[in-house]
């Protein structure tokens, strides 16, 4: 193996560049060289690549976004667009390519390998929704940026005695909401994970409200749907003053924090020694704590579930 390529793909995620830097530095130590592909899968089709030495990751692990650039291909989900972006790749005398996104970036990856391109996936997603990792790229930063936000929203909520409904991202995944839900104390947490009964949570609004309580938090994840809709049936059903905070993009962008850049720094060179070990089909993941390998096929046939004891205890610790 003597050039490897790495490329960002998907929704970006805080922690994405302190990935790349990892692949590029320990690619170098290797004694790789180390190619980025600019635009996801397009720039892979099309050809956009740019050599990335030593300095060209300087000044990055602690920034947001993606200084590749991301993209969703439709091209790249047929095979004319895979055939190409082999073609490209062995043009450029590549051996071996880390992508780094979520599962549709790794469902991609994956048809690289069965054109038989080594490919190896790094979890880099808000959403925290790759079975098989008990962490991705960007998560633990998105709830961090959640949880400012609703504390900033709980001062006003005060103020005001008002019922505030915080609509967060996670696509299919009711990690984010959990997380923030727990971290700051939320009256109720809507998971598309669980089901829920507005009747309960508006029984829940007026028991708090008989004890004193003069502010609530809903936190809705956008898998369950619209925060504004709920936000309506629970001032339909309980008159309560109630505003809806949708929090969107926001959540995608931001310095990474600690425990984000530590793991992507940890992925990242993981990914390096997968390919050097002659792996091809993998994920880097990391579960209890250790980096670890895992085969595409035998995460794609897990299905991702957030920590439903962690669900409870919040339920059990809103009262
Ligand atoms: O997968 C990351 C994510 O931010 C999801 O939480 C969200 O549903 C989606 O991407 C939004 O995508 P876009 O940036 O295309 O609006």
């Amino acid at each position: 193996m003597n050039r490897i390529a790495v490329l960002t793909s998907g929704g970006d995620a805080p922690g994405m560049n302190a990935a790349i830097r990892a692949v590029v530095r320990k690619g170098h130590h290797h004694g790789l060289e180390v190619i980025g592909v600019r635009r996801g899968y397009t720039g892979l089709i099309q050809g956009d690549f740019t050599p990335m030495d030593l300095g060209s990751v300087g000044d990055i692990i602690h920034r947001g976004g993606t200084v590749l650039y991301s993209d969703r291909s439709s091209l790249f989900k047929t095979p004319e667009g895979q055939a190409r972006a082999v073609e490209n790749l062995k043009n450029e005398g590549i051996d071996g390519l880390v992508v780094i996104g979520g599962d549709g970036s790794f469902r991609g990856a994956q048809k690289l390998t069965q054109q038989g391109f080594p490919t190896v996936g790094v979890p880099g997603t808000i959403d925290n929704d790759i079975a098989g990792t008990d962490y991705t790229i960007g998560f633990d930063t998105a709830v961090n940026t959640v949880i400012k936000c609703i504390d900033q929203i709980r001062d006003t909520a005060t103020s005001h005695e008002r019922t505030y409904i915080v609509e967060v991202m996670g696509r299919d995944a009711g990690d984010i909401a959990l997380w923030s839900g727990l971290a700051d104390g939320a009256e109720s947490i809507l998971i598309p994970e669980a089901p829920h009964n507005l009747d309960d949570i508006v029984q829940r609004l007026e028991r708090g409200n008989r004890r004193g309580k003069r502010h609530s938090i809903i936190i809705v994840a956008e898998g369950v749907g619209s925060g504004v809709d709920i936000g309506r049936q629970i001032k339909d059903k309980t008159g309560m003053e109630t505003r809806v905070t949708v929090l969107g993009h926001i959540q995608r962008g931001g310095s990474p924090t600690a425990f984000d850049r530590v793991l992507a720094s940890r992925m990242g060179a993981k990914a390096v020694d997968l390919l050097i070990d002659g792996e091809k089909d993998q994920m880097v993941a990391i579960c209890k704590n250790a980096i670890v390998g895992v085969d595409f096929d035998k995460a794609f046939s897990m299905k991702h579930q957030p920590d439903m004891a962690m669900y409870d205890l919040a339920g059990i610790l809103a009262i």
